[in-house]
């Protein structure tokens, strides 16, 4: 039996542009974010507050977020890493906070520059004035499901922090298979044992679809009762700092899978695929994400 409708946020502006070689204009970013704002999306992460020289193509982030339109029953969110972040996104007043660490040491450290529990001292910190700044706050773990570095990731890493992030006070996390390995079997063993310890409403899932099985895994968690996917405009995504990873799954063909299966999204597909072709050609090339290919061919 599946679900009768699913929550999704859209990373596009955020994971989506943050790999891209190309420079994308705060102006046109902000031109495409003030498009997805209105194509029934309810919540954006729009941005990076990161180190510019470690993520140059959201260098920006502080003008996109003042520029754009805020639309209201949008969230617009952003990527925070530390405090210093933190002060320039309450600056920028976006509406909640993303933080993010790894589930393997060797990943965290070559994309944050600290141990897992050196980051989660910093990150008590941010959550803690987030919420009193009266934000909400989101966690990330990458490497759920396998480390460019590591390998093999055990569940045990990942429920530990996961827990760690509940207390700090975050209100879901986000299961990321950041470089796109893994299998609805395994989606299943490890979604399984999450479930075992956190209700389905506290977790979502972050599939790239480096290897082609993104939507499979989605097919395999929706089938345990998860509601909540991350997915990204036209296919675009990948973290710089895991070597071979590639887009998240598009959410052009999230939604085209969910409306034939009859599940509600409040978003419509056909104004998702023409911001999908605003952002193609501001950068350049084909994008990833198959109904768009097929739009375009209409
Ligand atoms: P660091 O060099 O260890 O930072 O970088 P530090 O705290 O030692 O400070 C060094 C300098 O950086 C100082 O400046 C700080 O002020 C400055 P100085 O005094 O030397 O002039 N600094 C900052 N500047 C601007 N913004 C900041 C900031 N923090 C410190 N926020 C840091 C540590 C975390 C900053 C760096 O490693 C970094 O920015 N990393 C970002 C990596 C990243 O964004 N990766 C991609 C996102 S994660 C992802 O894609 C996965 C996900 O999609 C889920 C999945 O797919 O699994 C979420
Ligand atoms: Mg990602």
């Amino acid at each position: 039996k599946w679900p009768l409708s699913v929550s999704i946020k859209e990373v596009g502006p955020r994971d989506g542009l943050q790999n891209e070689k190309k420079f994308i204009s705060t102006e046109d970013k902000i031109q495409w974010i003030n498009q997805l704002s209105h194509t029934g999306l309810s919540y954006i992460e729009i941005t990076s507050f990161v180190h510019p020289k470690w993520i140059p193509a959201l260098a920006d982030a502080y003008s996109v977020a003042k520029g754009i339109e805020r639309v209201e029953g949008v969230t617009y969110a952003a990527l925070v890493p530390n405090q210093k972040g933190l002060e320039k996104a309450l600056d920028a007043n976006i509406d909640e906070v993303s933080i993010f660490l790894s589930a393997s040491e060797t990943h965290n450290r070559k994309n944050i520059n600290k141990s897992i529990n050196e980051t989660l001292t910093i990150l008590t910190d941010v959550v803690q004035e987030s919420l009193s700044s009266g934000k909400s706050v989101r966690g990330y773990i990458s490497t759920v499901f396998g480390c460019p570095y590591e390998g093999h990731v055990s569940v045990q890493k990942t429920m530990r922090i996961c827990e760690e992030l509940f207390e700090m006070g975050v209100y879901e996390v986000s299961l990321g298979d950041t470089i796109g390995v893994a299998t609805p079997k395994q989606v299943q063993e490890i979604t399984t044992e999450m479930l075992k310890r956190f209700h389905s409403d506290k977790l979502a899932m972050h599939f790239h679809d480096t290897r082609g099985t993104a939507l499979a895994n989605v097919t395999a968690s929706l089938n345990l009762g998860i509601t909540r996917f991350d997915s990204s405009i036209g296919g675009l995504g990948g973290c710089p700092y895991a070597p071979g990873a590639s887009g998240n799954v598009a959410t052009d063909d999230l939604l085209y899978m969910l409306e034939g299966m009859e599940i509600e999204t409040g978003i419509s597909k056909d104004k998702i695929h023409n911001a999908a072709l605003f952002i193609q050609e501001k950068i350049g090339r084909s994008l990833a994400s198959h109904s768009l290919q097929v739009y375009q061919a209409m």
